[in-house]
């Protein structure tokens, strides 16, 4: 008889990996339609034509980022005529960096000299493109990054114009919106080549979460671990948060309290465990890329909860000397990342008197932007 007992070198898990939001899921069900729109769009770069423009929209944890992972993927088995480029705006936020990355993939190495200037990188693109009669697709993920600043403006306007200077150059664009999406009014000549087909993302139902979860504790666990009683209090969760990576995470961190109790199955008082953490994934991910100085000024966004802008720059100010233009462009990063919402309705002198609120329960994000008031090195965002 199978002993109840996990011993130390035994493990629950027969592969971590699928359990991990990064990982590729072979098998993305319930997704057909979306991947059908998809593929119109960029049906017509393979006749060497321009493609199609999309816009992706969908709450988070909807398979829009694995969507274009598996569209990319099939393009670029089937052809070397159509070049692929996801962008993740979190990570390039900037016109420029977004065009280093659209280089690094087309030519295989960064440009020789870092300090090269934009118009260059650009002209590099479009004319190896044109020559090699080549079409240009790029995924612009999580594009309200971008919006702050208009860079969003300056990325699609270069992107869908550069024909205009550079005959033969063909690209099109995907941009991929969380919702609920942060209103946006794009600059009129964009407006006029950015007419983009929408493709939606909804919510996935119980039984399509079931489903996906299923499978993914059927690769992750071995026979035995996850019974369907525990599939369905995970889906009950996932459907109540309404994303998808809150079951993914559950699933992952339930099998560690498990193991933590040497256990060889995952019970429910292991899920219920494990949800105090894996509620917020969508916090603890906003906050992973955030520098020292945005942390600081959303624990003080969290700490007044509902402030003006100029009363949170002063405490700002006080604690880092930190100039307006910097505070700005800060505050316009957590807006961004939709950490803190900012009224821009009322009135007063550059914007100080608009209403900032913060997004989350303002305990839950000072407990983890300040575990304890632990020391600066390790104040950063813990897991
Ligand atoms: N249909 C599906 N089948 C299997 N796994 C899925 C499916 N949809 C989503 N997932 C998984 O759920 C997680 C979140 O999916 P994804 O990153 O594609 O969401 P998203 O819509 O891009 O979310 P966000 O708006 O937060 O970026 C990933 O780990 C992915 O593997
Ligand atoms: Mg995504």
């Amino acid at each position: 008889m199978k002993r109840e007992i996990l011993l130390w070198d035994e493990t629950i898990f027969k592969d971590r990996d699928v359990l991990e939001f990064d990982h590729m899921p072979e098998h993305f069900a319930h997704r057909e339609s979306q991947m059908e729109a998809l593929k119109f769009c960029v049906r017509p770069a393979f006749q060497g034509a321009r493609p199609v423009n999309a816009l992706c929209l969908g709450p988070p944890g909807t398979g829009k980022t694995t969507a274009i992972y598996k569209l990319f993927s099939e393009m670029e088995a089937h052809s070397s005529k159509v070049v692929p480029v996801h962008v993740n705006c979190q990570m390039d936020h900037t016109r420029h960096a977004i065009f280093l990355r659209i280089y690094s993939k087309l030519l295989g190495h960064s440009p020789p000299t870092s300090g090269v200037s934009f118009k260059r990188v650009l002209e590099r693109i479009a004319r190896t493109m044109a020559k090699e009669n080549r079409v240009l697709v790029v995924a612009l993920d999580d594009v309200n990054y971008l919006f702050p600043e208009k860079e969003v403006d300056r990325v699609l306007y270069t992107l869908l114009r550069a024909h205009e200077t550079f005959p033969g150059f063909r690209a099109g664009v995907i941009a991929i919106l969380s919702e609920p999406a942060l209103t946006y009014v794009f600059d009129p000549r964009v407006g006029s080549v950015f007419q983009a087909e929408e493709v939606s993302f909804p919510l996935y139902s119980m039984e399509e979460i079931r489903d996906i979860l299923k499978r993914r504790a059927d690769l992750g666990f071995y026979p035995g671990v996850v019974s369907s009683e525990i599939i369905d209090k995970i889906s009950d969760f996932t459907e109540r948060a309404g994303d998808l990576r809150v079951g993914i995470d559950l699933l992952k961190r339930g099998g560690m309290e498990a193991e933590r109790r040497a256990s060889r199955s995952i019970s429910s008082e292991d899920v219920g465990r494990a949800y105090e953490r894996s509620r917020l994934v969508h916090l603890s991910s906003a906050l992973k890329p955030l520098r020292d100085e945005e942390l600081l000024l959303l624990a003080i966004a969290a700490e007044m909860e509902t402030s003006k802008a100029g009363d949170l720059y002063k405490r700002f100010q006080a604690s880092t000397g930190a100039g307006y233009t910097r505070f700005h462009e800060i505050l316009n990063k957590l807006d961004a990342a939709r950490l803190v919402d900012t009224d821009f309705s009322g009135p007063g002198h550059r914007g100080r008197s608009r209403i900032v609120r913060i997004r989350y329960d303002p305990k839950e994000v000072l407990e983890r932007v300040r575990p304890q008031e632990a020391p600066p090195q390790t104040r950063k965002y813990m897991d």
